[in-house]
């Protein structure tokens, strides 16, 4: 599966420099290909999440396209757009996600209730426990995790449904070394395995994870 966003570009309505708007990214070109992890870095208010919730389909862009394979994301209906999102992209959101009241068993099967009215994969969200080292924990609630242990459920929930397409916004943000690596192992093992992945993140440990990493600055992004 490929990602790819053409002339894609965003402002936000904020006064700014005798402007009633300010440009959060600038036009820009990208493709994410199936097999890839590219990683993009930056500091703070460079864009980066901006950038990752157009690629998702979450942000509508003021201009440009994103594209899924053939699709173009934005030109599809809300119905459309949310299922396709829900069945081929994997998206580890910045900050906490769980649903305090379901158990972290039911948090990673959670997309696949959505739009189908079949069993949910219950083997396959144990399987993925089990991969990310929390299985013990399935019938635990969020609130009895660590910070590590949450952000790997989020990524055990990311890829219940097999995505094409993983993306990741500073999955890693306040985890010690040893749940970092774990993490950042987990979404380069995804990428071998044919996922495209984009890890948007601070960690100075990922650049040896990604086959390229991109800096974002004032809304433009570089090599
Ligand atoms: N919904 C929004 N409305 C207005 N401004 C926003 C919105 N989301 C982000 N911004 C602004 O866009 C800029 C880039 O933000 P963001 O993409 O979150 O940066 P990063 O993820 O690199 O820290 C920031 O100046 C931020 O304040
Ligand atoms: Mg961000």
């Amino acid at each position: 599966m490929k990602l790819t966003a053409k002339e894609l570009k965003k402002d936000f309505p904020r006064a700014s420099k005798g402007s009633s708007y300010f440009t959060a990214v600038y036009p820009l070109d990208f493709t994410l290909r199936s097999g890839e992890m590219i990683e993009i870095t930056g500091r703070s208010g460079s864009g980066k999440s901006t950038l990752l919730n157009m690629f998702s389909g979450m942000l509508t862009p003021t201009s440009g396209k994103v594209f899924l394979d053939e699709t173009d994301l934005y030109a599809l209906d809300e119905k459309a757009l949310s299922r396709l999102r829900n069945e081929k992209i994997g998206l580890i959101p910045q900050g906490h996600t769980a649903l305090l009241s379901l158990t972290v068993l039911e948090n990673v099967l959670l997309p696949s209730v959505l739009y189908s009215k079949e069993q949910p994969p219950q083997e396959k969200a144990k399987e993925l426990l089990e991969k990310v080292g929390i299985a013990d924990l399935m019938n635990a609630r969020p609130n009895e995790l660590s910070g590590g242990e949450l952000r790997r459920m989020a990524v055990a929930r990311a890829m219940l449904m097999n995505p094409g397409v993983l993306l990741a916004d500073e999955p890693t943000a306040g985890l010690d070394t040893e749940n970092i690596l774990a993490v950042l192992g987990l979404l380069r093992k995804a990428a071998d395995e044919g996922t495209a992945v984009l890890l948007v993140t601070h960690e100075n440990e990922a650049a040896r994870f990604a086959d390229q990493v991109l800096t974002m600055d004032a809304g433009k992004v570089s090599e």
